[in-house]
């Protein structure tokens, strides 16, 4: 039986890009379903200045096919240097949407991030007045604390703290591995949202070890233990305004995942709606797939919906690639383990 699901145009709040050869490979496969992104600011070197951000928006543009019809939406890198006026002309001349603060060492090309989070505080009073999100990537990065529980102690020791000492500063907790940051997310105020990633729908722990090590499941924060899987299919099938997709699509040419020190990160652009549609699905919960991908997140950055819509089609399996070539080398989808029978048009 074929069923067809139309939906406002989804949009990715989270997303990896890149730069160079890599950016030419990869921005089509988000610009086929996507209209907007949320275009993370960790390259080397990073996206620190409203001039940095629209020089890099300019390369995406230039990245994308002729009549695409995708806008990146650019993100500053927050670091103890971050100029507060800088931040706020970039914003209010359209230029930047968000500002991401990495903890220094978290995660891919963070080196810069923050390490003395009171030397932003002005910054970050900036950003409350001004309205302008705080993206934030939650994890500490104290070498004694598990890897596991990295996400709940940083709701504890940093963000929990810093949204009390900065009142009225809009934030979203990036892509949320646990109950832990659901339930936060959900007992916070209006200013707080979350991303959601396709990849954390879909994987726990054990697809990352169990049977054999398998380096392109690795990403950051790492997939937890199966009831957080769980927490976050019920926040994202919820309906609730607060939870949005971001992706986090993340290329690395396979030779840096397939390594003895293998990069974090899932490449989820090409076949993330197809998930999409099959989780919800198996949710019973396909009516809310458009709140979860098209509504909540415009919604939260004070967006409008996109105008244009895509179908979604039920049917034979779709044959995805293993992996797509970038003039970057090589990039491997990621593989959800089961068949996809839902095809983006
Ligand atoms: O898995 C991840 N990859 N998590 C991040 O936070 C960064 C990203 C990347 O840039 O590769
Ligand atoms: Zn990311």
């Amino acid at each position: 039986m074929t069923r067809t699901l139309t939906i406002r145009r989804p949009d990715d709040w989270h997303l990896h890009l890149r730069d160079g050869a890599m950016l030419d490979g990869v921005a089509p496969e988000s610009a086929r379903h996507f209209a907007r992104a949320i275009v993370m600011p960790n390259l080397v070197p990073p996206v620190l200045t409203g001039r940095d951000a629209a020089a890099y928006r300019d390369r995406i543009l230039a990245a994308l096919p002729e009549g695409a019809g995708f806008t990146p939406l650019m993100t500053l890198y927050l670091t103890e240097t971050t100029d507060p006026a800088d931040v706020t002309a970039a914003h209010a001349a359209g230029l930047i949407h968000a500002v991401k603060l990495y903890p220094a060492g978290a995660t891919t090309n963070s080196a810069s991030g923050v390490r003395d989070f009171d030397r932003v505080r002005p910054v970050l009073e900036a950003m409350a007045e001004a309205g302008i999100p705080l993206c934030v990537h939650g994890e500490v990065t104290e070498p004694d604390v598990d890897i596991f529980d990295r996400e709940a102690v940083f709701i504890d020791r940093v963000l929990d703290p810093l949204r009390r000492a900065t009142p009225g500063l809009r934030v979203v907790m990036e892509h949320i591995t646990t109950a832990q940051g659901v339930n936060y997310v959900k007992a916070g105020g209006n200013g707080l949202g979350a991303t959601i990633t396709v990849h954390h729908l879909v994987i726990n722990r054990n697809h990352i070890l169990a049977g054999g090590i398998r380096p392109h499941y690795y990403c950051l924060p790492v997939a937890k233990r199966e009831e957080h899987r769980l927490a976050l299919r019920a926040a994202a099938t919820s309906g609730e305004a607060r939870f949005f997709l971001g992706t986090d699509s993340a290329p690395h040419a396979d030779p840096l995942k397939e390594s003895a020190c293998g990069c974090a990160g899932c490449f989820t652009a090409p076949n993330a709606m197809s998930i999409l549609a099959h989780v919800f699905e198996e949710e019973a919960a396909l009516d809310r797939l458009e709140a979860f991908t098209s509504l909540n997140g415009p919604a939260f950055y004070g967006l409008p919906p996109n105008a244009a819509t895509l179908t979604l089609t039920r049917g034979d399996p779709v044959a995805y690639p293993y992996r797509i070539e970038t003039g970057a080398g090589p990039v491997t989808l990621f593989d959800p383990g089961f068949p996809l029978h839902w095809r983006a048009a």
